[in-house]
């Protein structure tokens, strides 16, 4: 049925896009605030367990759904369950998921351009300015932005996997990398600088509470790219015979790193910028960070550096972000893309046509959110108070759905696949899989406990969000 379906070309091409996908807007800046906020390395080491105990799990049977059917999610879990079976349901959730997130997604894709380029405009100053932000999302020129951003993701897109999403990868992740440590070298540079360090790294266990926890896993979710139907797609580029369970690995490796390694880049420059930060005062959201917060951190800069060179650091910061959410982007968009050409039978560049015309026509409506048209700023009033189309986005799907994809892959693993076909095929391309603890564990915590986190996980954020009654 599906016998020129195109392959990542190496182990590296997959590892490469996977990590494009894992690392993004939420490792620049979610990670590294959330971690100062929720206690140093107390928080580094709560992520770092759940990134291995919950996250690596799901992220296998992610994957290894993919490669074992080589389908789409909404084509994987009826072809192993059957075509009229009920899990179909968890199939679609599978498609809209990354369908609504991806809209989200660009919204804010779409925001970073917009600072990048005025940054090279030479408008930091304005940038900096704590009025501009709230002008620039309500202003025209973002509809110019959306336009570009959509150009290079179909411009990717439509190259296929290897000479699209592979390639962009090869190119991105390592100009990623390049400035990351660049930026990281030359903050540390800087007066104060440890102090930001210091905070980052050093444990302190009482600032760890039921939300900093909560809050780490879904970080850590969120991060991996998981409950997005991504990695069921990209695994469906991968070839049994190479090794999935080593790629996994290496792949929650490098997105942690990166995550770790922007920390050692965002905290000291807070610091830097004024060494009595209290990092309780920090913003919660990475939105207002990136786009309030961290424009008059590099303003600040051209005390030393002078205007060009602070606007220099700064536009290689709003690069860097831009890159890490263009490759998310592309495997967002990419689930979508794949489902649509394998069921109804069309070319690529058709599939990228109908999601420009209904993702686009909501983006449009998502811009439109934030001041602009007043239908789409109220549009409905729950748990409390009255939330825009962005907002409904983000609590609905982000917030919400996340957790139950999660939840009902591994339901799925016990009640349809069955673990002895599971772990079948996950070892395909890794002969040592099957002797190994990683095998048992595997086996143990997606019947166990990681099902029962998600299940609580999604009810609470259910009652919180949508009742104004969290449980706990
Ligand atoms: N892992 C991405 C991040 O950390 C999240 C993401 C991936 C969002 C893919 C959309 C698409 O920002």
């Amino acid at each position: 049925m599906n016998a020129e379906r195109e392959h990542f070309s190496s182990k590296l091409g997959f590892i490469l896009a996977a990590a494009g996908s894992a690392v993004g807007i939420g490792n620049m800046v979610g990670f590294p605030v959330a971690a100062t906020k929720g206690g140093g390395g107390a928080f580094l080491v709560i992520y770092a367990l759940f990134v291995v105990f919950i996250c690596l799990p799901i992220m296998l049977a992610e994957m290894n759904l993919g490669r074992k059917t080589q389908l789409d999610p909404q084509g994987a879990y009826p072809s192993i369950a059957g075509s009229k079976s009920r899990w179909r349901f968890a199939g679609w959730l599978a498609v809209l998921t990354p369908f609504m997130i991806g809209i989200f997604y660009m919204v804010i894709t779409v925001w970073i351009l917009g600072y990048f380029l005025q940054t090279l405009f030479g408008n930091l100053a304005d940038l900096a300015d704590p009025e501009y932000f709230g002008t620039f999302i309500n202003s025209y020129t973002v509809f110019g932005y959306l336009i570009v951003v959509a150009a290079i993701v179909h411009f990717i897109l439509v190259g296929g996997v290897r000479n699209g999403i592979e390639r962009a990868a090869k190119l991105l992740m390592p100009a990623l990398f390049v400035m990351l440590v660049g930026l990281v070298i030359f903050v540390l540079t800087l007066d104060n600088a440890m102090t930001g360090v210091q905070f980052f790294l050093v444990p302190d266990f009482s600032q760890v509470n039921g939300d900093v926890i909560s809050g780490a896993l879904s970080q850590a979710f969120f991060s991996l790219s998981l409950g997005m139907g991504i990695l069921i797609t990209y695994g469906s580029y991968f070839r049994q015979r190479d090794d999935l369970v080593g790629s996994a690995k290496l792949v929650a490796v490098a997105d942690s790193l990166v995550a770790f390694v922007a920390g050692l880049m965002i905290l000291p420059a807070i610091f830097v910028f004024d060494p009595n930060t209290n990092p309780d005062t920090l913003s919660e959201s990475s939105v207002a960070m990136i786009f309030n917060f961290l424009p008059q951190i590099f303003l600040a800069l051209q005390e030393t550096l002078g205007y060009a060179g602070a606007s220099v650091v700064a536009g290689i910061f709003f690069l860097l972000v831009f890159f890490a959410a263009i490759t998310s982007l592309v495997s967002i968009i990419e689930v979508p893309t794949a489902t649509i050409v394998r069921k109804y039978n069309v070319s690529r560049k058709r599939a990228l046509g109908v999601l420009a015309l209904t993702m686009g026509t909501l983006t449009l409506v998502a811009i439109a959110s934030f001041g602009m048209v007043n239908a789409f700023t109220n549009l409905v009033t729950y748990g409390g108070g009255s939330r825009s189309f962005f907002d409904v986005i983000y609590d609905v799907f982000y917030d919400t759905v996340l957790p139950l994809n999660g939840l009902l892959i591994c339901l799925f693993v016990i009640w349809r696949w069955k673990t002895g076909h599971f772990h079948e095929a996950l070892g395909e391309g890794n002969a040592s899989y099957h002797k190994s603890l990683l095998k048992r564990y595997v086996s143990f915590s997606l019947m166990t406990f990681i099902p029962i986190v998600l299940a609580v996980v999604f009810i609470n954020t259910v009652a919180s969000i949508f009742f104004a009654s969290p449980l706990f």
